[in-house]
């Protein structure tokens, strides 16, 4: 079988059209995700029953036809998994933070089959489900931002209570990276044995960070998993939104794609990363709430950025927002296909 584009692009080889799919594709700016979501009881039984998980998977190609359909889970599952009790409200919520040294003691490395088997599950179906050339992308969050939410215990723009440990006890949040390095590592391989061709791997929390605590405390666990993972074979996106201003230290992780966000152009940050850098990039979400020409523009300027080269899969800059209508993701798409 031939590859598939976006893993042929991932590999910084020539497509014959720019690969595309959408962080946050399967979610709440389609109807039928909420229909679904009913039935499955809320967010997380749409997590953790594979028929509904399965099926709001699907619903972004069915409509859209992208190259890749990702895993429906959220980077919290295996955190849920270590020990830590989990709510969705529409954000994630843990009952107990991790802030003590005997709340990470607490927390175990779980086998991701038996404490996540439905994860696995939805991967088989859907590798069984859609058509060869359509690729399966598997995920997880990177160690720190899974940390960050552990410690915050929800969302929370300026991640005190991480950054207070960090500082005050930098020897308990590297205790708490190791074992989310190791349930996120084992959790990973269980998804590529199970279906998944391509890995994302969230580091949303990484913005909050100085280059010298960035390099201490985020990419050296990233780096372990990258490395660790290299021996499947299955290559991996690296996404940090909002953390432009790391690239440089980015480019060395070995990962072979990384994210960037919308507030830099393509072509200045593939000058930064360097030429044999694939990316994943970098459509404004915002601009999916303007005018079908407006979307058609901004969608030829990053292409015209890229000025054609391989390693280039397109994507928004961060998740599609809930108010985005449909109509404007078919136009992105055939844009990006050059049909307009
Ligand atoms: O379609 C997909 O992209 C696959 C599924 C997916 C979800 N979350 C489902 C979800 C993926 C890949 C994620 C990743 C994720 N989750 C990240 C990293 C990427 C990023 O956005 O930076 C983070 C930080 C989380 C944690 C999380 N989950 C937050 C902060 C929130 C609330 C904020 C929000 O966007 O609503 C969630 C909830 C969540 N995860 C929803 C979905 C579809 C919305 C749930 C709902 O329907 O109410």
């Amino acid at each position: 079988m031939t590859e598939q584009p976006i893993i042929q692009a991932a590999r910084n080889q020539p497509v014959q059209t720019t690969p595309i799919w959408m962080m946050r594709q399967a979610g709440r700016f389609l109807p039928e995700y909420h229909e679904t979501k009913e039935k499955a009881g809320g967010f997380l039984g749409l997590c953790k029953i594979p028929e509904y998980g399965v099926e709001v998977a699907l619903q972004p190609i069915r409509r859209f036809d992208l190259d890749a359909a990702i895993l429906f889970s959220d980077i919290l599952i295996p955190a849920e998994a270590m020990g830590l009790e989990l709510t969705f409200n529409p954000g994630p919520v843990f009952a107990r933070p991790v802030r003590q040294e005997a709340d990470v003691d607490a927390l175990i490395v779980p086998d991701p089959l038996s404490a996540m088997p439905f994860v696995m599950e939805m991967l088989t179906t859907l590798r069984q489900t859609l058509p060869a050339e359509k690729a399966i992308i598997g995920f997880c969050g990177a160690p720190y931002t899974v940390a960050s939410y552990m410690i915050e215990g929800r969302s929370s723009p300026n991640l005190e209570h991480t950054r207070t440990m960090l500082y005050s006890r930098p020897d308990l949040l590297h205790r708490l990276l190791e074992k989310v390095t190791a349930t996120n590592l084992h959790y990973l391989q269980a998804q590529v044995r199970a279906g998944a061709e391509i890995i994302s791997l969230f580091d949303s929390s990484a913005y909050s960070l100085p280059p010298v605590a960035y390099q201490e405390f985020a990419l050296t666990y990233a780096h372990q998993m990258i490395s660790a993972l290299s021996e499947t074979g299955v290559p991996i996106i690296y996404f940090a939104p909002g953390s432009m201003a790391l690239l440089e230290q980015m480019a060395t992780l070995g990962a072979q794609v990384i994210g960037v966000d919308w507030r830099i152009g393509l072509g200045k940050a593939r000058k930064r990363l360097g030429a044999e850098q694939a990316v994943q990039g970098n459509l404004d979400p915002a601009a999916l709430l303007g005018t079908p020409a407006a979307v058609k523009e901004h969608v030829r300027r990053i292409l015209d950025e890229n000025e054609g080269r391989p390693g280039h899969i397109f994507n928004l800059g961060h998740g599609v927002l809930p108010s985005t209508p449909p109509e404007n993701v078919e136009t992105m798409v055939a844009a990006v296909r050059g049909e307009i």
